[in-house]
This record gives structure tokens, sequence and C-alpha cells, in this order.
């Protein structure tokens, strides 16, 4: 438990940062083109010529992420192989809308590989004990029960108000954030603004007091970076140092809401924030105990994080190359929400995600079996012209009330569709409406970005620093 912690709960531990710096895929502004693909790979007869595109171009879907432009390349995936085995990943690639949507949709696609809850590096660790009590990671009746607790929770909450929020948030963080005091997460990388932004704002909406909040940040970063693909024993380490501390936090806010009230003999809390919001919910639809409760609120930021960081970013990417929307978002404000669900669409922080194969089955033609994995490139999807036509073209008027509804999965679909999307949007919103707002040069602010390493987050690093003189 941190120095913070001590002053909050009268208890004290050391936590350790290393300094390293992981960012890849530095920007170079590249045009969109049409591109074609070699011909399939066929599944157990050849490998390393799968992806068949030039060396500029990604390799494979995984690679696509953090790359300048994985456009042309989706949608060369889209047009010729909607489902296809990639010798390469070793797993099925899902771009088409409809395969996508079917997917989603099947109970036979499972969020975790059967027989393994948990990533076997995790197990036994702090970080692994949260990861296995996410409604993210489960499924079935159990997902169920806890994903109705999460909503009846997340429904209240007022997002015009958390626009509000978040742009005082934006306010606070560009003036309280001095680049001299930021220590680097276990990625190497520094949470910049835009991670701490969802991290204050869904944390302090979770009930965590506010000289908490510098410190959840860290510990966010430590946690991602621990329950992320091939994370080291080192980032496992520290993950689940960060998770205890978490954890401290949130025991603490439910002890503190704990009331003994005669109408409540099970003593559940009250009012007390989201936190409680959701303990209640979740007593009241599955009996949910604290330790579920608890890893879902850590839950709660670990799926804000990254993702609405990179809505962020890439909103202030996108309005840094049209002066000519810059310009009309200044004549009409109220069109930045519509902006920001375009650049979900059109250039989305959650690039894919994955499923796990519980039974044989026949897909889009394909053969797939028991236990394959599969990669939802759900970016690809948003650019499917049979989901959403001209889907190159950025237009923010697609998201007008006066318009049939677009395709959008970037908050996926099914049983894991993202109860936070209202949430993130908001905060997305309350950000970018202060940054617009204040004195940032957006050139100066996106010059020579770059991403930072992720198998399916499209996040930048921006330079925040720069905005300060
Ligand atoms: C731009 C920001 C965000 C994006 C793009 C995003 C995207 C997603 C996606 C794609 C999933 C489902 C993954 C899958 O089906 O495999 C998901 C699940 C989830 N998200 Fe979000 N999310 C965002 C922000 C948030 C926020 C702000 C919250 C809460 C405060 C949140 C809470 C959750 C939770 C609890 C789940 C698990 C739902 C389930 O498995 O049933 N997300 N999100």
């Amino acid at each position: 438990m941190c120095r913070e912690l001590k002053k909050y709960y009268g208890l004290y531990r050391n936590i350790n940062v290393d300094n390293c710096c992981n960012v890849v895929g530095m920007n170079t502004e590249t045009n969109s083109q049409t591109m074609t693909l070699s011909p399939l790979c066929e599944r157990d007869s050849q490998s390393r010529s799968c992806g068949g595109v030039s060396l500029s171009q990604p390799l494979d879907p995984i690679a696509a992420v953090t790359a300048p432009d994985p456009y042309p390349f989706y949608a060369a995936l889209v047009a010729e192989r909607p489902l296809y085995f990639d010798d390469r990943l070793g797993m099925w690639v899902a771009s088409g809308a409809e395969v996508i949507e079917n997917i989603l949709n099947c109970r036979a696609f499972r969020v975790r590989p059967l027989n393994e809850a948990v990533p076997k590096p995790l197990l036994g660790t702090r970080a692994g004990d949260i990861f296995g009590q996410l409604v993210r990671m489960r499924d079935g009746a159990s997902q169920a029960a806890l994903k109705q607790a999460v909503c009846s929770a997340f429904a209240p909450v007022d997002t015009k108000a958390l626009v509000r929020r978040s742009d005082a948030w934006m306010q606070h963080l560009l003036q309280a954030h001095p680049p001299a005091d930021r220590r680097v997460g276990s990625g190497g990388t520094p949470p910049d603004i835009a991670c701490a932004l969802p991290v204050y704002a869904v944390g302090s909406l979770l009930g965590t007091p506010s000289d908490l909040l510098p410190s959840s940040v860290f510990w966010m970063e430590d946690f991602v970076r621990a329950i992320a693909p091939g994370s080291t024993p080192e980032q496992i380490a520290r993950g689940s140092a960060a998770a205890e501390n978490l954890v401290a936090v949130f025991q603490g806010l439910l002890q503190q809401a704990q009331f003994p009230d005669r109408r409540n003999p099970r003593g559940m809390p009250v009012n007390l924030g989201l936190l409680s919001s959701f303990a209640r919910s979740a007593c009241r639809h599955a009996g949910h105990e604290e330790v579920t409760i608890i890893a879902n609120a850590i839950g709660f930021l670990s799926q804000s994080y990254e993702a609405t960081a990179g809505l962020i970013g890439n909103t202030l990417i996108a309005l840094q190359k049209r002066p000519e929307l810059r310009r009309k978002l200044e004549d009409e404000p109220a069109m930045l929400g519509s902006v920001i669900r375009e650049v979900a669409r059109h250039d989305s922080p959650v690039q894919n995600t994955r499923r796990f194969l519980a039974e044989d089955k026949t897909l889009a033609g394909q053969d797939m079996r028991a236990g394959d994995a599969v990669l939802l490139v759900l970016a690809a999807a948003n650019r499917d012209p049979a989901a959403n036509p001209e889907p190159e073209h950025f237009d923010p008027g697609r998201f007008s009330p006066a318009r049939p509804n677009p395709s959008l999965f970037t908050f996926s679909a099914g049983a894991h569709l993202c109860p936070g999307a209202k949430m993130a949007l908001a905060l997305a919103q309350g950000g970018v409406q202060h940054v617009l707002a204040s004195e940032i040069d957006l050139e100066r602010l996106v010059a020579g970005f770059g991403y930072r390493a992720s198998q399916n987050g499209r996040i930048p690093v921006l330079r925040w620093e720069t905005t300060r003189s």
C-alpha cells in the first residue's frame, strides 16, 4: 500500500517504478490507398507469406493496431478474406461486419480459452485474482447476472454532468500534471493526461478521494500492463502490487459506506457514489460478494483507461488534420458529440478483441474447431462498406438523428457490449471540448506522435508537455 494510502488507512508500503520508453509506430502521415492481399494462405501449409503485403504495410492485424495507417490493409481483408486462418498468428481473423456480428452474438464463442479462465502467467497472483472476477472475462449465466448489475448501476449516471466533470478534470490535469513529476509505468510509457482523465473521472464517480487519484493513475497503468497478453513477470508483480492498492482503496470505501440500518439487515452500502450503487445492484441481482464487487470496480477503471485515452487522442488528431471541421465546431459546438462518435468508427481506439470457440462450427463457409481462437478486427468491420456506405469518408453527419444508425463495432455487441459506451463518449467530449477551448496548439500537441505498444489499443501518445510554456 502506498504513502497516500498510509495517510488514508494508516498503513504503509513502497511502490517501485522503473524508467524506460516503449512507444511504437511513430506517425508518418500516410494516405489511405487501396491494396490487394496475396492469395489466401492455406491452413497448415504455409505461414510467412500469409500477409503477402509490402513491408510498409502491416504484416498482420496485430501489427496493424499501431501502424501509421492500417486501413488499406483492413479494407483488403474485408473485401478478400472476411474470415480466414492466419498461420502467422495461429488464429482465425474476422474482419467482415456480418461475420463479426455473428460471432459476437453466438454463445459458442467465449471470451476466454476453454479451461483457462485466467491466463496461466497470472495464476496465483493478485492481478490474476482480479482478472478472474471480471464481468468482461466471464461467460454464461454468471456473466449475465453480473452484467445486469453493472448496467443497473451505470444507467442513472448523468452523461451531461459527466461531460462537465470531464471538462473540469481536463482543466485540472493540464494545470496540475507537471511533466517533471511524471513517473513511468511498467509499460515504460508515462501515463499521460489523456490516460489520467478517465481514471480521475471514473475514480471520483466511484468515490475515490481526490488525494488518491494521482496514484490511482499509476496503479492503473501497472495493472493494465500486467493483464495485457505477453506481460513479463516483473510487470505482473508490479500489477499485483497495484491491484492490492486499488483493492485497499475500494475496501475502505465500502467499509465507509456500510451502515447498521435496521431497514437493511444485510448492511449493504448506500449512496456513496457509483461503487455503492454497483454494490447494491450486485447484491440484488446475484448476491455477489465483496471480492467480485471490488474486482469489477477496478475493472471499470481498467476498461476506461486506455480506450478512453485513445478516443480523446484520436479525436484530437482527427481535428488537427481537419482545420475546416475545427472552424465548423466553433460555430456549432454541439456537433462535437457526433465528431467523437465518427472518430470512434473511423479510427477506433479498440481495434480488435478475441473469442474462443467452445464447439466445432462452420461459419462463412469455413470449418472451425472447438478450441480455435478468433481475432475480431472491430476497426475493420466499422469500415466494411456493407455496414457503412463510403466507409473511408470521415462524416460526423452519419450520427445525426435524421439518418439511419451507422454500424459501430468499437464498443462490441452481444453479451459483452460495452456498458460504459455513453460514459466513454461523455468523458471524451468533456476532455476534448476543454482542449479546444484552451490555448493549446493542436499542431504542437500531435507533432510526431506515436502509439503506445499494444495488441489491441490504438492509443496515441501526444506531447502534452509541449502545451505548457
Ligand atoms: C472509448 C472508450 C471505450 C471503448 C472503446 C470500450 C470498448 C469496449 C469493448 C470493445 C468491450 C467488449 C469487448 C469484447 O466484447 O470482447 C467493452 C467491455 C466493457 N467495457 Fe468498455 N469501452 C470504453 C470505455 C468504457 C468505460 C468508460 C467503462 C466504464 C466506466 C467501460 C466498461 C466496460 C465493461 C465493464 C466491459 C465488460 C462488459 C462485458 O464483458 O459484459 N468501458 N468495452
